[in-house]
Parts: C-alpha cells; structure tokens; sequence
C-alpha cells in the first residue's frame, strides 16, 4: 500500500451536501438528510449489483410491473431499498416509484413531511444479465398539498418544479451526480472506504458534441423529421459534421456518457409508441434537470421536457437530451418535417 501523503482535498458526498446547505441559511436539513439517504441508498444497490452473478439474484421474479415488463429480481430490491430508507424519517409527503402503480404513501405510523420523492429504483434493467451499466433515478419535489398523507397532485409536478434530481450510475465505478438546482457535481464510490468522493465538480457538457445516442433498431418506425435529423447527425441533409454513435439501451448510462462527453441522446415517438417509451416523471425529468444544469437542453422534440404538466403518474415522453444546438436542431427537423 501506497504510505504517499494525500494532498489533494477530499470532499465526501455528506460533506459537500452540507456546503451547499450553508448558502441557505434558514434550510432545516431535511433536504441535506433526504440527499444522504439517497447516497445510503446507492451504495447498498451497487453492493449488489456488483455481487449480482454470484449472490444468484440475476434473472426474473416472474412477475410483471405497471408498465408490463418483466421485473428483474435486482429491481425488486432496489425498489425496496429505496422505499424502505424512506418511509420513515418524516421528511416525506408521499412517493411515486416506475415499479408501482400509484402514489406511495408514507405507512400511518410514521410523520409526513414536505418533500416528494420519485424515482426509477433500477434503470436499464434489461441489461442485468450482461453485466452492462444500470442505475437508479430520483427527483425531489415539495409538496403542493398542506399537510398531512400526500396525494397524486403532490407527483404530478412539472420538472421545472424540482428541488433536486440525480442518478446514480452502477457501472465500472459507481458514480452519483446530483444537482440541487446550483450545478452539477458528480462522486465516485470509493469501495474501499465505502463513501461517495467529489470527483467531478461543476460538470459542464463539453462545447464540441462527441457522440449521438439512439436505438436505430427502430429507425424505420420514427418520424420524418427523426429521420432526417439522424441523417443530418451522420454528416447528410446539408451538415458540415458528422458524430460518433452510442448506445448501450440504458438511459441513465447513455445520458451520463452525453453529460461528460457531449452529443444527444434522443428516444423518439414511433408508429408503436407514439409517447416514446421513457417516463416522463421517472427518467425523463430527473435527466433532464441534470442535463440543463450542465449547461445542456432537453426537448420533447416540440417543447422542453421541464415544461410539460404531468397527467399522468406513468405517462410517457418523447426525449431528445444533450448539448443544446443539437436538441434544438431536432425541434427544427421535427417542426418542419413532423
Ligand atoms: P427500465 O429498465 O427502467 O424499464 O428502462 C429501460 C429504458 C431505458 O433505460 C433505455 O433507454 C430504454 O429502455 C431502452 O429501450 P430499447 O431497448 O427500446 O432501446
Ligand atoms: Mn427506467
Ligand atoms: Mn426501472
């Protein structure tokens, strides 16, 4: 073992948390805490993420969720983590998870508090099996209600309303990148001492795009417009460059690689889905609240994800994400060419 003194200056995830509390002075904790727990939360998923081959917990419980997909065991697990480091602290109204069909509430024998909670317990999820990057998406919300259990208004918020977003990325590392509306910071997980470490700070996407992101699998089922701004990404319809392609069909680790690297991730309508297949509330909000955050854009194809009014706990969105003269050059396709 290295006896080298460290220099550098170590930030932890509960440390830099509460910096940025201290810029609120009236801030009672509970968001710093709510955060914490999130942080808490990761750490036991990826302890079994990475463990997910040997501790014989790949594959399927046989059961479908809401949104008729099968439920992978590790989801199920994820999902109860999260719920379960949550439900008492007083610090929430109410929750709205991808796996459950309506708003969660906080059991009767615990406090209800001002925040709302949503999230995707396990992102990606259909990539277990291949040992390919998952992770789990959360957004924080303050309720709309007064008082007492929260209600279904208290989740349908735009995401222009969150207090706070992020994800946490199981991948070769286990990375959680947050933002409370302040910037972007992203913390590696160092399992070593089992903390989260500052090890991104101020994460902007860089000003030359490096890569585009789509399943092109699908490619006959989109739009004109989408095809045409695909061509144009590829160097036709008149550009004057072209991208790189990336995908890995795990939204959080496709958008994470859009965050650091620049470019566009885009899951567009098609004549199966003419939502697209992400959810709005779940994927769509927390990813994008990070990506403008970062300096970037995020687009319906026709309006800003943040912008849209939820109807729907499990609606779903067309998503175009990235650095902004891309996303928005596929507003311009789409506009003109639908
Ligand atoms: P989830 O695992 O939470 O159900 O989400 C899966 C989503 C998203 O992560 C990814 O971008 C997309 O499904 C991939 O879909 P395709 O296989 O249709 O490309
Ligand atoms: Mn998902
Ligand atoms: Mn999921």
């Amino acid at each position: 073992m290295s006896t080298r003194p460290i220099t550098g200056k170590i930030t932890t995830i509960e440390r830099h948390i509460l910096d940025e509390q201290s810029a609120f002075p009236d801030a009672s904790g509970t968001l710093s805490g709510l955060l914490y727990n999130i942080a808490l939360a990761g750490k036991l998923i990826a302890s079994h993420t990475t463990r997910a081959g040997l501790a014989d917990i790949l594959g399927s419980t046989g059961q479908t969720n809401v949104q008729g997909e099968e439920v992978q065991k590790l989801d199920a697990y994820a999902q109860r983590i999260m719920f379960q480091l949550n439900d008492h602290t007083g610090r929430l109204a109410v929750m709205g998870s991808e796996e459950v069909e309506d708003p969660i509430p906080i059991p009767d024998k615990y406090p209800t508090g001002k925040y709302v909670l949503v999230f995707d317990p396990l992102d990606g999820s259909s990539n277990i099996d291949y040992n390919v990057s998952v992770g789990t998406i959360f957004g924080i919300y303050k309720r709309v209600t007064p008082s007492g259990p929260g209600t279904l208004e208290d989740l349908l918020q735009p995401g222009r309303k969150l207090v706070a977003a992020g994800y946490i990325v199981y991948g070769s590392s286990t990375m959680l990148v947050y933002s409370t509306g302040n910037g972007v910071n992203g913390f590696t997980l160092d399992p070593s001492i089992g903390e989260f470490l500052l090890s991104h700070p101020n994460i902007r996407l860089p000003d030359k795009p490096k890569y585009y992101s789509a399943n092109q699998g699908y490619q006959s089922r989109w739009s004109e417009g989408v095809q045409r701004f695909t061509r144009w990404l590829r160097g036709e319809e008149g550009a004057t460059h072209s991208l790189s392609l990336r995908y890995i069909g795990s939204m959080i680790a496709d958008v994470h690689r859009t965050l650091l690297a620049g470019g566009i991730f885009y899951y567009p309508a098609d004549t199966r889905a003419p939502n697209g297949k992400l959810r709005l509330i779940y994927e769509a909000n927390p990813m994008s609240f990070i990506i403008e955050q970062a300096g970037g854009y995020a687009s319906t194809g026709r309006e800003p994800v943040l912008d849209v009014q939820p109807t729907a706990l499990h609606q779903r969105t067309p998503l175009f994400v990235g650095n902004r003269e891309l996303v928005e050059k596929a507003e311009e396709f789409i506009a003109r060419y639908g």
